[in-house]
């Protein structure tokens, strides 16, 4: 199992979000998705408190699509607003319902009916935000955990199948999930919560859901003490990924949003090129940018993204990110010929990936206009 079979898995998978998974299990790219060792654990205090001292950037931070990318499905209230949902799976012929819960524990169900007889997947947590499409794990009261076949897509404003689970279907059981192992189900949350182990679906607090605080920064035990009982000694005892270099800073966010391979493996960077479907995975499509090659170690996430807050409303904002770079003022960088404004829309286009998924590119080039 060589780089060349991992990298022909993770570009023949047929899932975008499975194709994550099995990037980050696969050894040829590195352990991307760090677990925590049980030190490390007992180091966590929580971002409230953080909150306490850090209340700016708490405020922005904790109401973001990171802290909210994993949630219980009780507290998905515009999905609850809708339900219920109808959606048919016609080549399956499986018909579907997102519906409120006769439970008192929960608040979604999804029912797979198909040839007269009817499964029910007890929804546990919502994954993403909304912000693209949001996929459930849940159990059935037999206690089987798996991923949902139907998810919520913000684009269309319906249900349809997840993908890369478009498969053919025997029965409703079978239509209704894709039904996990608790190491699968563990490695599905790792990149949604702030604290690893422990993630098994029933086992998660509202505490360490989603990207918070010390996912980032790392476990705050002794930065609290050091500012607190020991205010005189140098240092804050806690990481900040400011100080990183550009390669280090890359693969930290890469952890999550897709880490790209060392610059030697002219394999994988030719893999990333010929697959469109690597444009879901932002640290990857960077490194081919002349953007990110020619600036001098100056390109980072960090040049165009707050790491604490949602993307702005406008793509102009990142107008005066490319111009710090981009301008007349400039001596050895050009200066666009066609237009003044709006660049990430002609540089950085958007594309639909997979089913009502669409990513914008981060391969910054010359590609026209749309
Ligand atoms: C009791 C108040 C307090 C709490 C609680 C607290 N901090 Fe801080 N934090 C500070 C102060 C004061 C500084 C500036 C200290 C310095 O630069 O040496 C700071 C600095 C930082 C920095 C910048 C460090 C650097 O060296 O650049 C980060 C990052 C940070 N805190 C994150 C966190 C996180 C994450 C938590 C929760 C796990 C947290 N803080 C909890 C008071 C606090
Ligand atoms: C622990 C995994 C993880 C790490 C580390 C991480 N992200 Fe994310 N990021 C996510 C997930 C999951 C989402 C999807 C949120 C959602 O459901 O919409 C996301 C969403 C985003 C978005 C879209 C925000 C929006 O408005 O919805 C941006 C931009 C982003 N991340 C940038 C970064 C940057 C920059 C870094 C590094 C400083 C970083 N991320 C590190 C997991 C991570
Ligand atoms: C390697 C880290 C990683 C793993 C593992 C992972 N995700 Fe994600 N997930 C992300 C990131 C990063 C995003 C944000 C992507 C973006 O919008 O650019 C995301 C976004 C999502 C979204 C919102 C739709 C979207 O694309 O923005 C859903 C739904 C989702 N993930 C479900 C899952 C499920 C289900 C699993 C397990 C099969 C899983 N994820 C495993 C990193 C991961
Ligand atoms: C997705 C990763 C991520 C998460 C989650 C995150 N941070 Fe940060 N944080 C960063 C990065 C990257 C920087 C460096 C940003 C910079 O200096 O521009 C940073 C910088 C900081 C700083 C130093 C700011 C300064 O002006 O020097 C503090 C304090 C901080 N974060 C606190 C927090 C707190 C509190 C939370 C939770 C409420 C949090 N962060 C969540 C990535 C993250
Ligand atoms: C940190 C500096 C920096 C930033 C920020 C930056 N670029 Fe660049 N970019 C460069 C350098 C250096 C080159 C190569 C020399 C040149 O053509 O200016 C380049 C090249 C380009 C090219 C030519 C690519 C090709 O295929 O020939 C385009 C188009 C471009 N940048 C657009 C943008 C856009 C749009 C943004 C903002 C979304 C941006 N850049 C942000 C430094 C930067
Ligand atoms: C309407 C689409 C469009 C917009 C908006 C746009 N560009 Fe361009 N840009 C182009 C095209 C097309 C080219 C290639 C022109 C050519 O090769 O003759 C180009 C070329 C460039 C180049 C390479 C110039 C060279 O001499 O090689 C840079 C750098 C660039 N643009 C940056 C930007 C920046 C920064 C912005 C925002 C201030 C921007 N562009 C806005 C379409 C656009
Ligand atoms: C030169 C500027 C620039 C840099 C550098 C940059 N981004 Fe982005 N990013 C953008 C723009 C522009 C968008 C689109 C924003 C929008 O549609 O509102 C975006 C969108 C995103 C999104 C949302 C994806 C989507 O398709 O909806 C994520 C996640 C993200 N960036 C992560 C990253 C990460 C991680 C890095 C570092 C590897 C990074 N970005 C570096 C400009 C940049």
């Amino acid at each position: 199992m060589g780089t060349r079979s991992s990298l022909f898995r993770l570009f023949s998978g047929q899932a975008v979000w499975m194709g994550v998974l099995s990037l980050a299990g696969s050894a040829a790219l590195g352990p991307t998705v760090r677990v925590q060792s049980r030190a490390e654990i007992e180091g966590f205090v929580g971002s409230k408190r953080c909150a306490e001292c850090h209340q700016d950037i708490a405020s922005v931070q904790l109401d973001s699509d990171h802290a909210r990318t994993l949630r219980k499905t009780e507290a998905i209230d515009e999905l609850l607003k809708k339900v219920p949902v109808k959606f048919a799976d016609e080549n399956n012929g499986v018909q579907y319902q997102l519906q409120r819960s006769t439970r008192p524990d929960g608040k979604l169900d999804l029912t797979a009916s198909k040839d007269g007889r009817t499964d029910k997947l007890q929804l546990i947590w919502g994954f993403g935000t909304g912000r693209k499409g949001i996929t459930f794990i849940g159990r059935t009261e037999e206690g089987n955990f798996g991923q949902s076949r139907v998810s919520w897509y913000q684009r269309n404003g319906a249900l349809d199948l997840t993908p890369g689970l478009e498969t053919v279907v025997k029965d409703s059981f079978d239509a209704l999930a894709e039904w996990q192992t608790p190491s699968q189900t563990e490695r599905c949350f790792s990149c949604h919560v702030t604290r690893q182990p422990d993630t098994r679906p029933d086992q998660i607090t509202d505490e360490i859901s989603g990207v918070q605080c010390e996912r980032c920064h790392g476990p705050g035990r002794r930065h609290v003490e050091a500012v607190t009982q020991r205010a005189n000694e140098p240092g804050s005892a806690i990481l900040n990924p400011r100080r990183m270099d550009q390669r280090g800073l890359i693969r930290f966010c890469g952890a999550c949003h897709g880490e790209p391979p060392e610059e030697s493996d002219l394999s994988a960077f030719s893999q990333i090129v010929l697959d469109r479907r690597s444009i879901r995975f932002p640290a990857k499509r960077l490194l081919l940018s002349r953007c990110y090659d020619e600036s001098k170690g100056q390109l980072t996430c960090l040049t165009c993204h707050d790491p604490h807050d949602n993307l702005p409303k406008s793509l102009s904002h990142f107008d005066k990110k490319c111009q710090t770079c981009h301008s007349s003022k400039s001596l050895t960088n050009s200066v666009c010929p066609v237009a003044e404004a709006d660049c990430a829309s002609c540089h950085m286009p958007r594309d639909e990936v997979v089913g009502h998924l669409d990513f914008v590119d981060h391969w910054i080039r010359k590609v026209g206009k749309k």
